[in-house]
């Protein structure tokens, strides 16, 4: 099978019930686990089958279970951050409306691994039609017995719930997620400690994505082997991408990892406009840093595309043509992070708005010199290690990468107001 996760999604993309999905293999997987496997033996496969968490952070997911004490007391937490909200991010939205028990498999099978007894859906509040969808699966589930005590005969239990957001950004850090769980304001905590020790409520959890959890059920019935052997490059599995921008076939694929950047713009997403050519990609969402013609053939994942100065990210890239200003495009993603900033970390908060100010100076030809030097030192300012979550970080990578491609579309506006930059932005 070489799309496990899109391939019984229907072209009208009505979930599956329980019963179709059944009839497909469906919970195949969590027979398999209860009958003849350990949690530490699901872990172990889980970390040779080389997953990395599709969120956007690309970490090792068997080893991030491998820090939860097992032997914890009851209650620990397993939590699916659904709380898509990346921009140019859409993959997870699909897997939630359209496979929702392959979702809630991943997560009995995750549970078990960790031995956690409760779970969450933390989901996008915008997401209307995902949330019937999840609510119905997990009533089917339930009735079905694989959710709630002693699952099919077992003796392990596990509660799931739906809870849906604020809709806001910073409730998908997952420190934050913890913090919005507990009915409190959504600021993000301090790492260390990690949640796999102190996290819901002080008590052991895992935080993972959709897609992630999604990849389960297969690599428990097909092994870590078939997994690792459908990418084409050492970071296993195949990876929902997606395309967004001015290309003729905006859309979603799940594709080997590791398929060029050149091959999913030009023979998945059919290309350019016409009349318009490529200049740059943001990779994987809104927080990650352009890639460049040179870079075209670049292999889409998390190794590669961190060698060519960015991130996979989430694997859903937004394409800037040579119509649309860059100025603009990047104010409009910091205007979205500065609307976003949960205003706790002073770098952030007062940092973005000041960007964004620049920014707009610029786009409306009143830049004044220096303000290319004011907008290099906050992508330092607000980079890594000053603040306490990635937000502000990701923000910079877009701006700090536009400012290395395309210096020529800042200095253009600069030059046409050539005073000497003035103290303050008040004049602005
Ligand atoms: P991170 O690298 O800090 O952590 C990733 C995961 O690994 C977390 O679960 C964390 O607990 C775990 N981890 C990392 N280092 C660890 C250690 N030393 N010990 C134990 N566990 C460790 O990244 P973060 O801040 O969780 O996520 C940032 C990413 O999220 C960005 O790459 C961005 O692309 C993505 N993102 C995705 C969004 C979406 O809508 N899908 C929205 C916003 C950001």
């Amino acid at each position: 099978m070489l799309r496990p996760l899109t391939s019984h999604i229907r072209e009208d993309r009505r979930p599956l019930s329980l019963k179709e999905y059944e009839k497909l293999g469906g919970y195949e997987a969590v027979r398999k686990v209860f009958k003849s496997m350990t949690p530490q033996a699901v872990q172990q496969l889980v970390k040779d089958s080389n997953l990395r968490g599709r969120g956007g952070a690309g970490f090792s997911t068997g080893l991030k279970w491998s820090f939860v004490p097992l032997d914890a007391p009851q209650p620990k937490y397993l939590i699916c951050n659904a709380d898509e909200m990346e921009p140019g991010t859409f993959k997870d939205r699909l897997l939630l409306e359209s496979a929702p028990h392959q979702l809630i498999e991943g997560m009995i099978l995750a549970a078990f691994a960790i031995q956690a007894d409760t779970s969450y859906v933390f989901l996008r509040w915008a997401y209307k039609d995902a949330a019937k969808a999840i609510i119905h699966a997990i009533h089917e589930a339930s009735d079905a017995g694989y959710l709630g005590d002693n699952i099919l005969g077992t003796d392990f239990s596990l509660h799931m719930h739906l809870h849906t957001g604020v809709g806001r950004y910073i409730c998908g850090e997952e420190t934050a997620l913890l913090n919005s769980l507990e009915g409190k304001r959504a600021t993000p905590r301090s790492k260390p400690p990690f949640p796999q020790v102190s996290g819901l409520f002080g008590k052991p959890t895992i935080v993972n994505n959709v897609e992630t959890l999604s990849c389960l059920p297969h690599i428990v019935n097909y092994g870590a082997d078939w997994f690792q052997k459908l990418s084409r490059t050492g970071d296993a599995g195949t990876k929902i991408y997606g395309v967004s921008g001015k290309v003729k076939r905006p859309g979603l694929w799940e594709l080997p990892m590791g398929v060029t950047l050149r091959e999913l713009l030009e023979d998945y997403a059919g290309g350019m406009w016409d009349g318009h050519t490529f200049r740059g990609a943001l990779p994987g969402g809104a927080s990650t840093d352009f890639l460049v013609e040179q870079h075209l053939d670049v292999k889409m994942d998390y190794g590669s595309v961190a060698a060519a100065g960015s991130r996979l990210g989430t694997g859903t890239v937004i394409v800037l043509d040579d119509k649309t200003s860059v100025v603009g495009f990047v104010k409009n993603l910091i205007h979205f992070f500065a609307q976003e900033s949960c205003g706790f970390c002073t770098p952030c908060r007062e940092g973005l708005p000041w960007i964004e100010k620049i920014l707009h100076a610029l786009e409306n030809e009143r830049g004044q010199r220096g303000d290319l030097k004011i907008l290099e030192q906050h992508t330092r300012l607000l980079g890594p290690g000053n603040t306490f979550c990635a937000l502000a970080p990701g923000a910079m990578e877009p701006l700090q990468s536009a400012l290395k491609y395309f210096r020529k579309d800042f200095e253009q506006y600069i030059a046409a107001y050539a005073t000497p930059c003035r103290s303050g932005l008040m004049n602005r």
